[in-house]
């Protein structure tokens, strides 16, 4: 499929989930100037998905996506047409972007992390969906499909439907499942994306509701806005019953995703994800440490591999044509852990098999304590235009939990 998109105005623009190469990722090398445009052509020739942008200059992209710049992008090849899945966008086909914020008497969101917050996560007191509080959806009395894109800073939702009613979930990241898996809550974590399918047939109305992000260090419970990690009412269904409902049956089967052979592997690398509680602490309290000129002034480091996020530094050179496994492992909290310039499949999540829901494509996965994934390098990136791979929490990205590569 071929796609021409054209955005301007931005200081910089990621396209996350899109395979295409460096030079148009929108990574941090990629800055816009003030008053500047930058014309990206992108080929997408990926399966149909969900996917996004949001800016990326280094140490500013936590500050940029709090304040709103942030989209949703679909790509479609006509496999969910083939399918016969709702598509009828706004009726039965809803895309949900869920965020937090902090918000102003005027309603605009205010973002001022201390050293704490950006250890945690900053997080706010009022969910958001498409950028309003408690919205009301009105759908028919049949299957709605859901695009879930969890375009917060740092809250892990935790979905389930306030009558417990269970939901089909048919793509993650990159694509389609090979089939819907039932599930009645569902976990999405920073820059992770989730297709579901609800059946509204009984003319209920209900509420999706997120349970409370336990995703927070014992150090940001006591201090900082980590305080408002509970949880609450997303947004709220209403069955409207002269909406007719096109779609009243689940699909068995949806495509079939090609599982990656690990036999193909050619390298095999280790990212461990240091929060640095103590040094990162104290490194905010004495005004900060080991920032260049242009980048935050003060506050915790973060790293990966011991090693903070530097432009110049190419982490690591792997051979365009090949697929490689990583092995990702978290410290003191889970760390949703995003690759540019890929989808990837998950080999094993905490020394298992991962859930059904996470067997497709990826682009993120939630770090507990270890993963391994399979990550197939098709793109060119050169040391110019290197990709990334980061913390999706965005305070930890800016505060150097990133890292990237090159891809010849
Ligand atoms: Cu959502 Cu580096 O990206
Ligand atoms: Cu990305
Ligand atoms: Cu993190």
């Amino acid at each position: 499929m071929f796609g021409h998109l054209h955005f301007s105005g931005l200081q910089n623009d990621h396209w996350h989930g899109l395979i295409v190469p460096g030079a148009v990722d929108g990574g941090p090398h990629n800055t816009i100037a003030a008053g500047d445009r930058w014309k990206a052509s992108l080929n997408v020739n990926q399966p149909e998905t969900t996917a996004w942008f949001h800016p990326h200059p280094h140490g500013e992209t936590a500050q940029q996506v709090y304040s709103g710049l942030a989209g949703m992008l679909i790509v479609e090849d006509g496999s969910g047409e083939r399918l016969g899945l709702p598509r009828s966008y706004g009726v039965d086909d809803l895309p949900l972007v869920l965020q937090d914020r902090f918000l102003d008497r005027n309603g605009a969101p205010v973002y001022q992390p201390g050293p704490m917050d950006i250890m945690a996560g900053y997080r706010g007191d009022t969910i958001i969906v498409n950028g309003a509080v408690a919205p009301v959806a009105r759908v028919p009395a049949g299957l709605v499909r859901l695009r879930l894109l969890n375009g917060a800073n740092a809250r892990i939702f935790d979905l389930h439907f306030s009558d417990r009613r269970s939901f089909q979930v048919i793509a993650s990241d990159g694509g389609y499942l090979s089939a819907p898996v039932g599930l009645p809550n569902l976990l999405i974590a920073p820059g992770e994306r989730y297709e579901i399918l609800v059946d509204f047939s009984d003319g209920a109305e209900v509420v999706l509701e997120t349970g409370a992000d336990r995703n927070v260090p014992m150090m940001g419970m006591m201090r900082g806005n980590a305080s408002f990690a509970g949880g609450g009412s997303v947004m709220k269904f209403q069955v409207d019953s002269t909406k007719p409902a096109a779609v009243a049956s689940m699909p068995k089967r949806l495509i079939d995703v090609p599982f990656l052979d690990r036999s193909k592997v050619v390298a095999r690398r280790q990212f461990l994800l240091n929060d640095m509680m103590m040094g990162g602490m104290m490194g905010g309290m004495m005004g900060g440490m080991g920032f260049g000129p242009g980048e935050r002034r003060f506050g915790p480091t973060m790293a990966i591999n011991g090693q903070s996020f530097d432009m110049k530094r190419i982490n690591v050179e792997a051979k365009r044509g090949t697929m490689e496994l990583w092995e990702i492992g978290s410290q003191m909290m889970a760390h949703p852990f995003h690759v540019h310039g890929t989808q990837f499949q998950i080999l094993s999540l905490n020394g298992q098999v991962p859930p059904l829901h996470m067997q497709g494509w990826k682009d993120t996965v939630l770090v507990a304590r270890e993963a391994q994934i399979l990550v197939p390098l098709t793109q060119l990136a050169s040391r110019d235009h290197p990709f990334m791979f980061h913390c999706h929490i965005l305070e930890h990205e800016d505060a150097g939990m990133m890292g990237q590569y090159a891809c010849t």
